[in-house]
């Protein structure tokens, strides 16, 4: 990874939102942290307070207006990588707020640095599992749009349980995004676009929108949205894509058609 000019915690502040926690040495402050989550990715994978903790410490979810300091839409990036769709958005959308979640602290870093040195104003950055933050601190309804844009595909069987795009999360994403708001996915894994697609179309709580899938493909050879895609298209893979709408259907948590 090229090195980001560095800057303080101080100076990055403003582009980052802390998990809230509790506790005060690192022994007692998350018991109950599911440790497969914790250090399956890397060594410096964000600590999160347990779900128990994490209430008794916030019983407040997210306030967007107050964290972004206006009332304007807000979208959801989950695993934002190094940040470069996150980049691209909030500059091409000024009016609307964006939050990338990344579960890498050094990719988090990266991510925020490239926000705070242009001094963009309508995009944070939290270092955290996304499941968690989406289940416990996104409010419901608040949300106009989530992506979830190549997601590791975790492909043993065994780490089954690391993947991100899962039956609970996305009755957690349809919580959060408002009837009428998008959920937008990418892949170039055709299996786990697959089991998205099949976790998705088993939610009365979305409807496909094949008309905008397209519209959210790069137009141009260098107009790429994240990292993975442009790694994708130098390979040739092929990339598959979907937007669905939050309807007014009920959250449903279907069953897992990876089977567990
Ligand atoms: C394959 S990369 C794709 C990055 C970016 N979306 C792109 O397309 O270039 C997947 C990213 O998701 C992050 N990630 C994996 N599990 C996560 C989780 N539970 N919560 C948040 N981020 C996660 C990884 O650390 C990694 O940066």
């Amino acid at each position: 990874m090229r090195k980001p000019r560095r800057l303080s915690n101080e100076q990055l502040a403003p582009w980052v939102w802390e998990v809230p926690r509790v506790g005060t040495s690192a022994g007692d402050r998350w018991p109950d942290a599911d440790p497969e989550t914790l250090h399956a990715l890397s060594s410096d994978a964000c600590p999160l307070p347990s779900v128990r903790e994490a209430v008794r410490a916030v019983p407040e979810p997210i306030d967007w207006a107050k964290l972004f300091g206006n009332p304007n839409p807000v979208e959801i990036e989950v695993g934002t990588g190094k940040g470069l769709f996150l980049l691209h958005s909030a500059t091409a959308r000024p009016d609307t707020n964006f939050f990338g979640i990344e579960i890498v602290r050094k990719y988090q870093l990266y991510a925020a640095t490239r926000y705070a040195i242009r001094n963009m104003p309508n995009v944070k950055t939290a270092c955290a599992d996304a499941k968690v933050v989406l289940r416990d601190f996104v409010p419901p309804g608040g949300v106009a749009a989530v992506h979830v844009y190549f997601p590791d595909p975790w492909w043993k069987k065994r780490h089954r349980k690391r993947r991100v795009f899962t039956p609970e999360f996305a009755a957690d994403a349809a919580r959060a995004i408002a009837p009428g708001g998008r959920l937008l996915i990418a892949s170039d894994v055709e299996e786990y676009f697959g089991l998205m697609t099949a976790i998705v179309r088993a939610m009365p709580a979305f409807g496909e929108r094949p008309d905008e899938a397209g519209r959210a493909a790069p137009q141009t050879d260098t107009g790429y949205a994240t990292n993975f895609e442009r790694k994708a298209r130098a390979a040739g893979t092929p990339v598959w894509r979907a937007v669905y709408e939050r309807t007014t259907g009920p959250v449903t948590v279907v069953p897992d058609p990876a089977g567990e």
